[in-house]
């Protein structure tokens, strides 16, 4: 199956690696703003063909599009390829608010064509260990779900320059690259919660630097802590009446275990080789095959739930886009 690339940056080099893993993909073609960004790309990962211009893409009679560019971008160009029926892997977040989200999956619908959001962890075999596991821990009443990386852009922002992950005109920010992975293992093992309580560290920039999301459930509540402006060593868990789930990483999921009440612990998943993002292409793959419009059932549902959340969050927290606005 054939695969388009747009954007050059370090996602798309670890899209590369993972997908050809998948042994069912072939690379064709590459765009990059600058074509000699986009010759570079193509020469270091042997990729025949290189554009400046993603309309080219049209030529190459692609079975699926990857889309890595800022999240401000991802509305028009995945759209402009479901309406040309090339399906669509686009990275996450999906957009850059819930109203965009869901003309995108509109626009998946309408075209019957694959429309999925590359968010790693709700792809991963892990995630099934953790729902296959809940019931051993009893009811749940609550989780920390936390995922706080020092961002490698914020020693330059420290310096007085903002690239682009610090620019709310880009649609970014703690909340939208970093709370949407532990917001999304949430939904997606509990659905969408409730109501939720916002609160975030804004930076001068605006966008916000990092915050917590408390999500509301009749039974529990999560909460869900995100930075790009500073570290953390604690382990994620989910806390039942019987017992304790613990993940190694919110968003990677390589490691899974299970502590039940006066119990040893005990791991039930291990896997620190695979590249988190193969389990993602593995999805494409299986979803293309079948020509299906979304990676799983329920995905596209997923996505919408994830961004209400996304978009209720950051109104409480004043978060604001130019993109909110259009
Ligand atoms: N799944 C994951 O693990 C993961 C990890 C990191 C990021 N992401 C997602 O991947 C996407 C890209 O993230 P990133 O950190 O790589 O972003 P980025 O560095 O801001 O931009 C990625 C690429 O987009 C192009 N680009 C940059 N600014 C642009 C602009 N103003 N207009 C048009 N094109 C522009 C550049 O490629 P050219 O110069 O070649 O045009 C750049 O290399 C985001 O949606 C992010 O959330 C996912």
């Amino acid at each position: 199956m054939k695969i388009g690339i747009i954007g050059t940056n370090f996602v798309s080099d670890a899209m590369v690696e993972a997908s050809l893993l998948v042994n069912e993909f072939e690379l064709t073609v590459v765009c990059s703003r600058n074509i000699d960004n986009a010759k570079a790309f193509a020469e270091k990962h042997n990729i025949a063909n290189y554009t400046d211009n993603h309309e080219d893409f049209l030529d190459y009679d692609l079975d699926a599009v990857y889309i890595a560019v800022p999240n401000v971008l991802h509305k028009d160009l995945t759209i402009y390829f479901l309406n040309n029926k090339i399906p669509v892997f686009c990275e996450k977040p999906m957009a850059s608010n819930y109203d965009e989200v869901k003309e995108m999956i509109d626009a998946s619908v309408q075209n019957n064509t694959l429309l999925m959001e590359g968010i790693v962890p709700i792809y991963t075999d892990a995630i099934q260990v953790i729902k296959d596991n809940l019931s051993e821990i009893g009811q749940v009443r609550s989780a920390i779900m936390a995922m706080n990386q020092y961002s490698s852009r914020y020693d330059a922002y420290r310096e007085g320059q903002v690239l682009n992950a610090f620019k709310p005109e880009l649609s970014n920010g703690s909340t939208m690259d970093i709370g949407l992975y532990p917001l999304s293992v949430s939904i997606a093992l509990f659905g969408k919660p409730e109501s939720i309580s916002a609160s975030a560290f804004l930076l001068s920039s605006k966008v916000d630097g990092k915050g917590t999301i408390v999500l509301h459930y009749c039974d529990k509540d999560i909460i869900v802590t995100h930075s790009k402006i500073s570290n953390q060593v604690l382990i994620p868990e989910i806390q039942g009446e019987d017992g304790v789930i613990q993940m190694s990483h919110v968003s990677l999921l390589n490691e899974v275990s299970i502590t039940k009440n006066k119990a040893e612990k005990e791991v039930l998943y291990s896997d620190f080789e695979t590249p988190s993002m193969y389990f993602e292409f593995k999805a494409l793959a299986k979803a293309l095959k079948a020509k299906n419009i979304e990676a799983f059932p329920g995905a596209h549902q997923l996505s919408l739930d994830i961004h209400e959340v996304l978009t209720e969050a950051r109104r409480q927290t004043n978060v604001v886009y130019p993109a909110d606005k259009k």
